[in-house]
């Protein structure tokens, strides 16, 4: 039988604690807001007794995020008074208000951090549930370190703990020093004590990355009998971060047969919540990253497109429809094969080309391809109408594509305190376009002059800039998101010039959108040729 897991998402506590990672309230807000659509269980939205900003974001958090039954809302308090007031009255105004106290077990937490005797330590955690339980019913307690604990001194504190109100027992691999088979064993043992004193308490687990086991860990912790799983989206945490919500949750959904468990999350909603949060932190997800990296969903090499097209189960176990991405993504380079370049001339309505009109495209998309990173659908089109021109096959009455895609020819973007502005001159087949305006910033004077020439009623929602590679070749990889008419377009580029790699990005997107015209326009014999 399938057992629901609980989820607790930290990454407004845990994860907000990386560096330069700080939001503000009303950011905070939309991440609670989001994780709500994402449907977790619990948001530890603070830290309430650290500062009287985080006091305010949990509170305003718990009154408009936590005014719905199907929600908790916690913040994190240390075993003394004053953290379980702040937290209280910070939680106090959510429909399901929690308390989360935290006290270190292992013996370098106890001994050296707190220079006390176990059972000092001990009856500091049950004063702290006890007061705590005096202003709320629910009370979660965490046995901080605990992978590195005496288990004896550990069952010791959880024991009396519950006994002593607490109706969630956390169990962290505080420095993420655990292994899974072992992090297993340790829950397992805890989960029959625990239900021989009460059943109703909820065993939990908190699981760090330092040496890249925090996901594994979790899973583990799963199958050994955890009710409820604290993570954070894309990783983010203290140090190396906590367990991924979405490798977790994804593994329970893939792997049902070896977890029997699920979770009420929106999977749908992960990528939105990863992009946003990503956005909103700063914090780039690393191409690699499972589930939410720019690559999880992304096939480049000939052999896997051609699997793929053949039987999608070659290659992928997991639609990404499933977490919320449009589809698998079949990157076209100079590796991909026929099959792929085939598919997707298909995909854009060419698709009764001759064998020999084929290769001859191919051979030209080769050409491409070795000179660009990536060939988008707006080469494509370029490509295949270059090849009918060539061969003096080009029907009359076609759509000439070129004429419709933009071209960037030449720039100018001047940065200062006073007046940032940008000229740009672009190619529309064979017009010339130029444009200048100001803006907030060089790169909104950039964007606002494209959008100008452009016609186009285009919004920025997303810029991402990062570096690919070192030196005075460094390149810039800009990465943004564009919404036209609800739409949302992704689109990016490279360039040893940011400005420029942010201006093919941008004009990127715009070309992105004209495909999506013309496809939506799509009349499948606009390429016809003369013989047929
Ligand atoms: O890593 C940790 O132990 C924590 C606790 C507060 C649960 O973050
Ligand atoms: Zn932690």
């Amino acid at each position: 039988m399938s057992r629901k897991i609980w989820v607790f998402d930290t990454t407004l506590r845990d994860g907000e604690q990386v560096p330069g990672a700080k939001l503000n309230l009303n950011e905070k807000l939309e991440v609670a807001q989001q994780l709500k659509k994402l449907n977790v269980d619990i948001i530890e939205a603070g830290f309430s007794a650290s500062s009287a900003g985080d006091f305010n974001a949990v509170k305003e958090i718990a009154e408009k995020v936590g005014n719905t039954d199907d929600i908790f809302i916690t913040a994190l308090a240390r075993a003394v008074k004053a953290d379980i007031d702040a937290v209280y009255h910070s939680v106090k105004y959510a429909q399901n208000p929690l308390i989360h106290i935290v006290l270190g077990t292992s013996d370098v937490h106890v001994e050296k951090k707190f220079r006390k005797s176990k059972s000092e330590i001990l009856n500091i955690g049950v004063d702290a549930v006890k007061y705590a339980k005096t202003l709320l019913p629910n009370v979660q307690y965490s046995t901080e370190d605990a992978s590195r604990a005496d288990f004896e001194y550990l069952w010791a504190t959880i024991e009396a703990v519950v006994k002593a109100g607490a109706t969630i027992i956390n169990v962290p691999d505080t420095c993420g020093y655990a292994e899974p088979e072992e992090f297993g064993e340790l829950i397992s043992k805890i989960n029959d004590r625990l239900k021989n004193v009460n059943d109703h308490v909820l065993l939990s687990v908190h699981c760090h990355n330092d040496l890249g086991m925090a996901t594994a860990n979790t899973l583990a912790a799963i199958k050994s009998g955890a009710d409820k799983v604290e993570c954070t989206i894309n990783g983010i945490g203290e140090r190396a971060g906590n367990a991924s919500l979405e490798e977790v949750v994804m593994s329970l959904n893939t792997r049902s047969d070896a977890y029997h468990a699920y979770t009420n999350i929106n999977t749908k909603e992960i990528m939105n919540t990863s992009r946003i949060i990503s956005n909103l932190m700063g914090l780039e997800v690393q191409v690699n990253k499972a589930i939410t990296g720019e690559n999880a969903f992304a096939h480049s090499s000939g052999i896997h497109q051609d699997g793929l097209l053949k039987s999608r189960e070659a290659y992928e176990i997991i639609n990404p429809i499933e977490v919320g991405l449009e589809d698998m993504e079949l990157v076209l380079t100079a590796r991909s094969g026929r099959h792929a370049v085939k598919n997707a001339l298909q995909k854009l309505s060419f698709d009764s080309l001759t064998d020999t009109h084929f290769e001859g495209i191919f051979e030209a998309f080769l050409e491409l391809a070795d000179a660009k990173k990536e060939v988008y659908n707006h080469d494509l089109y370029v490509i295949v109408e270059n090849y009918f021109a060539k061969h003096d096959n080009l029907n009359q009455n076609m759509t000439h594509y070129s004429d419709h895609f933009f071209e960037l020819i030449d720039l100018q973007v001047i940065s200062n305190t006073h007046f940032p502005s940008a000229s740009v001159k672009v190619k529309k087949g064979d017009e010339l376009l130029e444009g200048s305006s100001g803006g907030s910033g060089p790169i909104d004077a950039l964007y606002s002059t494209i959008a100008e020439i452009s016609e186009l009623d285009l919004t920025l929602i997303e810029y991402n800039i990062s570096s690919v590679s070192r030196g005075k070749e460094a390149l810039g990889k800009v990465k943004i998101q564009v919404e036209y008419r609800g739409e949302k377009y992704m689109a990016k580029a490279t360039d040893t010039d940011i400005m420029k790699a942010s201006a093919f990005a941008f004009i990127n997107a715009i070309n992105s959108i004209i495909v999506d015209h013309f496809l939506q326009n799509s009349n499948r014999a606009h390429f016809t040729t003369n013989n047929g």
